[in-house]
């Protein structure tokens, strides 16, 4: 809908912080392939792969980078 889906960057916790870069993450995939079956035909794939995992793995760490810089890393 009209709603925004990333009102804010700001989090109470890292670990919200985190959620929301995995959400990020996912949302830039959906965005680049919105076809649902698609993305179900792909999972098995990317699910099964060490490499793959670890990709993902990165992408959220970047996406979490500028999360916490974003939240003055929760410091007070
Ligand atoms: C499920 C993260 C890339 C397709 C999930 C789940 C996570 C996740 C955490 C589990 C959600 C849950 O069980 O509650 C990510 C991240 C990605 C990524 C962070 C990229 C950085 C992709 C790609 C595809 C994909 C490239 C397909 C081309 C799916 C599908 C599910 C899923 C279809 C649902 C599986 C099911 O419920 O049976 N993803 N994913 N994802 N992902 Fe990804």
């Amino acid at each position: 809908g009209n709603e925004a889906w990333l009102p804010s960057l700001m989090t109470q916790t890292p670990q919200e912080g985190f959620d929301l870069a995995v959400t990020i993450a996912r949302k830039a995939v959906t965005t680049t392939q919105p076809n649902t079956d698609a993305l179900h035909a792909l999972r098995p794939a990317y699910a099964h792969d060490p490499d793959s995992l670890i990709e993902v793995s990165g992408v959220v760490a970047t996406y979490f980078a500028t999360i916490a810089e974003a939240n003055e890393y929760w410091w007070e």
